[in-house]
């Protein structure tokens, strides 16, 4: 499994004083350094964190490899075509929320994304869509061309009691399993810790996680390097 750093959250700290610094490029950089094997960004498209000049800067700079999470509207498919990421994640975006709610709804939104996802595969640009843990909406992201999944795991995360826990776990690991069996890539990632990133850690199927917040809390109490290699260290433990 690799660990694929998401720095949005520098880019919210850069932007609370409207100056340059902490730079989520510097702090990619520094990861890779560290030992992240992906830097991932969401470039949305009320930029509230990252802005057009990360995601390019970012293309030029980092070593390892970038995935472009973003929405499916023309203006920012348009953008990912340009930077040409090694991945574009296809999410949901709202202008309300704090960060991604769910997974991309295949059943509704179907005809749109599948336009999404040829205009970039086209483009030579491999392309992830976050997804519930669903397999229905698995088979559904195959039939739509898609490279990867990412399967959200959002609610295992969120998840409380040991009964709900284990159900949930059970879902993402069938899901990845299925996944793989169709012959998608399988990423994972929201509101993975360095808790519950132990138990994510033992789903062979998973290929990557995308982590972010836990990540740059962590850097923040103990500093950059211990941060990255701690959950380093767990996201290659497997068992
Ligand atoms: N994957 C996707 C698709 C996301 O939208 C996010 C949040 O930006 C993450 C992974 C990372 O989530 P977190 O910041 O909770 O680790």
């Amino acid at each position: 499994m690799k660990f694929a750093l998401n720095v949005d959250h520098v880019a919210t700290l850069r932007n609370a004083r409207g100056e340059g610094v902490p730079d989520p490029v510097t702090f990619a950089l520094m990861a890779e350094k560290y030992g992240v094997e992906g830097i991932v960004v969401h470039l949305r498209e009320d930029r509230r964190h990252i802005k057009d000049r990360d995601v390019y800067k970012l293309k030029e700079l980092i070593k390892t490899k970038l995935d472009l999470e973003m929405s499916i509207s023309d203006e920012i498919v348009n953008i990912a075509i340009d930077v040409n990421p090694d991945l574009a994640t296809l999410v949901p975006e709202n202008r309300q929320e704090l960060t991604t709610e769910g997974g991309l709804d295949l059943r509704r939104k179907g005809k749109e994304i599948a336009e999404a996802v040829k205009k970039l595969r086209d483009n030579e640009i491999m392309v992830s869509l976050f997804v519930e843990p669903d397999i229905e909406v698995i088979e559904m992201a195959q039939e739509m061309n898609a490279d990867f999944v990412e399967l959200h795991t959002g609610a295992y995360a969120n998840a409380i009691k040991d009964l709900e826990i284990e159900a949930e776990f059970e879902k993402l690991k069938n899901a990845a399993q299925y996944a793989h069996r169709i012959g998608l890539g399988v990423n994972a990632g929201h509101g993975l810790n360095y808790n519950n990133m132990i138990e994510v850690a033992k789903i062979e199927d998973i290929d990557e996680v995308s982590i972010g917040h836990s990540v740059v809390v962590q850097s923040l109490y103990f500093g950059i390097e211990k941060a990255i290699v701690e959950m380093r260290n767990l996201v290659k433990q497997k068992s």
